[in-house]
């Protein structure tokens, strides 16, 4: 039994996350602020509806870039691990608040590095994103691709949060895995996500925008990143590793839409809109490395991914949230 911390454990990501650990016999201690980027409301009923009996002392809301506050919680605890998901998520919101990406996501990660070398902890996973390969054409994207060109702030908020702990494996051999997520969707999914958008708009009978007809993704389910983090944590590196966390199924835009017309069965109304700027036009993962070191191996198609995503919009989000 392992004791982690887990920063943004009330996110998409980490919630399932934390299920799992708990679910294996681990111990977790969860930072989460449960700001108002997206409804926080989604983010104290993952905790409630999948975390049911996580312990209030170690439901920690605090701020990862809050210095003091983070001291206290490493100074009460002793991990194993740190599992740093917490972090302002979303293109398209990073240009307009850059500052706010970049306290969050850049001062976040010194802090949180910071307290675990100082706390010779011997096991940090940097939760980091696609988006660092900006608008490279050359598919698949693999880690050891250039990716000095980030194409939103956001992006290049992950860029630098892997060069930090780059440095900080440098100055203090703390073992570091930054995992770059593809495309992360499933149940309990962010609202301003592609699937959620176009699922609520497909579902009221409303438009949906594509954002290029030519735009490929390589979408993964949520049960399949879990994994993949479930093999980070169990194989921190000798140094610092990078590893690309996807499904190698690179999705034209029509084919997701069609996965979810046939989940809702439902037509939809579409309406081409050019890729804005800060999108990326294609990512595809080339995932050996993942698979070679962490045993990493997705086996959920967009098609089924998508249609556990609609059973638990139409069964739970539209109970509970519809307004
Ligand atoms: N979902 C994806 O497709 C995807 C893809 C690539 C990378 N990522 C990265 O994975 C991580 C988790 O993403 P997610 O999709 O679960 O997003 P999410 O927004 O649902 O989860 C992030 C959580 O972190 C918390 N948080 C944010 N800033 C914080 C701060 N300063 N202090 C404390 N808590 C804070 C939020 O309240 C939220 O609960 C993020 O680092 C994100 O950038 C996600």
């Amino acid at each position: 039994m392992s004791k982690i911390l887990v920063t943004g454990g009330a996110g998409f990501i980490g919630a399932h996350l934390v299920k799992e650990l708990l679910a294996r016999g681990d111990e977790v201690v969860i930072v989460d602020d449960f700001n108002n980027r997206y409804d926080p409301k989604l983010k104290e009923a993952r905790v409630s509806e999948l975390l049911p009996d996580f312990p209030t002392d170690v439901l920690i809301r605090e701020d990862v870039s809050d210095a003091e506050a983070m001291a206290k919680v490493f100074a009460n605890h002793k991990f194993d691990a740190v599992v740093h998901l917490a972090a302002w998520a979303a293109v398209q919101r990073s240009i307009d608040e850059p500052l706010t990406y970049s306290n969050a996501n850049i001062n976040g990660t010194i802090v949180m590095l910071e307290e675990a070398r100082k706390h010779n902890v011997k096991n940090f996973v940097f939760a980091s994103s696609s988006s660092v390969y900006g608008g490279r054409e050359e598919m698949p994207l693999s880690e050891t691709d250039d990716v000095s060109k980030p194409i939103s702030p956001y992006a290049a908020t992950k860029v630098a949060g892997e060069a930090l702990c780059a440095t900080w494996n440098y100055l203090y051999d703390l073992p570091i895995s930054a995992v770059r997520f593809f495309t992360v969707y499933g149940p309990w999914g962010r609202p301003e996500m592609a699937l959620f958008k176009f699922t609520e708009a497909i579902e009221e009978g409303r438009t949906i925008e594509m954002r290029g007809s030519e735009t490929k993704r390589d979408f993964t389910f949520i049960d399949d990143i879990v994994q993949g983090l479930l093999g980070a944590i169990d194989n921190p590196p000798a140094g610092y590793e990078i590893y690309n966390l996807g499904n190698q199924d690179a999705v034209p835009l029509p084919r997701f839409i069609k996965a979810i017309e046939a989940a809702l069965d439902k037509k939809a109304t579409i309406t081409d809109v050019p890729l804005p700027p800060g999108d990326v036009p294609q990512t595809l993962a080339d995932i050996s490395k993942a698979k070679e070191r962490l045993g990493y191996k997705p086996t959920t198609s967009i098609e089924e991914g998508v249609k556990k995503f609609v059973s638990w919009y139409q069964d739970w989000y539209l109970p509970n949230f519809r307004k």
